[in-house]
């Protein structure tokens, strides 16, 4: 049986994938800040296991404890929504800090027993925000974009010691938690001189044409999991899927 560590499985899209590997039963270590056994079903093949991903001693002994791992999926992440020049750098640092380097530290720490064994799968949880302009999230998207450069220098890399690397990219989820704490409503960081182009923006993201399931991003970690081939990409959700169509054709 193989096994995946999941970062951020408290909720969302991380709870959701955490669900998927562990009904097509794979060993699942579902790793959540403050770790809730009452979120996941009990199952034999289920580890909760504390994990902040800004925390290097948290790093240190969840890999620890966690033993062989055969996939990794960085899924923690956070979000921040506003004018750019209205959004304290304290909030930007803490999304690179979570979305960018907490994603690097994770792939450093799984990295070397996946080279000596010569297999293993890295997948990075990014954002449709990327494949577009976005407004307005100019932190969170160049805290993605990152992680979409990151990867793509990795792949090959890696790639010399076996070890495969891939990104999911999730469209919007209006119903998440991550929404909630992105500051997308009040409109706290939304100067009064911003507000006619915020408007119609969050008037968009309020009534969304197309949005992503919690289990698009499930099967979609699944298949970059399972995926042979050197594709590197993979869109979650209609929404996310029109815009790499858009991009990539
Ligand atoms: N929802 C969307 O519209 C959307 C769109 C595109 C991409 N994404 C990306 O998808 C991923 C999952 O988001 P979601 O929508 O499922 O949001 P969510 O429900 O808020 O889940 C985020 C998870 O990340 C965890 N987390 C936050 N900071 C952490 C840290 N320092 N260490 C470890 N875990 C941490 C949270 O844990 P706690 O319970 O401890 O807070 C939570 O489990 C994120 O990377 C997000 O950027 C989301």
């Amino acid at each position: 049986m193989k096994t995946i560590l999941i970062t951020g499985s408290s909720s969302g899209y991380g709870l959701e994938t955490a669900r998927h590997f562990l009904a097509k039963g794979w060993n699942v270590i579902a790793t959540m800040r403050k770790p809730n056994a009452d979120v996941l079903p009990r199952a034999d093949h289920l580890r909760i296991l504390p994990l902040d991903v800004t925390n290097e001693e948290s790093i240190a002994a969840v890999i620890t404890a966690a033993g062989p791992i055969d996939a990794l999926a960085n899924n923690a992440g956070i979000g921040v929504v506003g004018a750019f020049e209205a959004t304290p750098m304290s909030h930007i640092r803490n999304v690179f800090n979570t979305n960018t380097f907490g994603v690097m530290a994770m792939c450093q720490a799984v990295i070397p027993q996946m080279r000596e064994r010569r297999s293993g799968i890295i997948v990075n949880v990014t954002s449709s925000v990327t494949l577009a302009p976005f407004p307005l999230a100019a932190p969170y998207k160049a805290s993605k974009q990152a992680i979409e450069g990151f990867t793509e220098a990795l792949v090959d890399e890696l790639a010399y010691f076996g070890i495969r690397t891939k990104l999911v990219e999730p469209g919007y989820a209006p119903t998440t938690r991550f929404t909630a704490n992105s500051a997308i409503s009040p409109m706290d960081l939304i100067p009064p001189a911003y507000q006619g182009f915020a408007e119609p923006i969050f008037r968009e993201f309020g009534n969304p044409k197309m949005t992503t399931r919690e289990t698009d991003v499930a099967e979609a970690v699944w298949a970059a999991v399972h995926e042979n081939s050197d594709r590197l990409r993979f869109p979650a959700g209609e929404d996310a899927v029109a815009l790499f169509n858009a991009r990539f054709g």
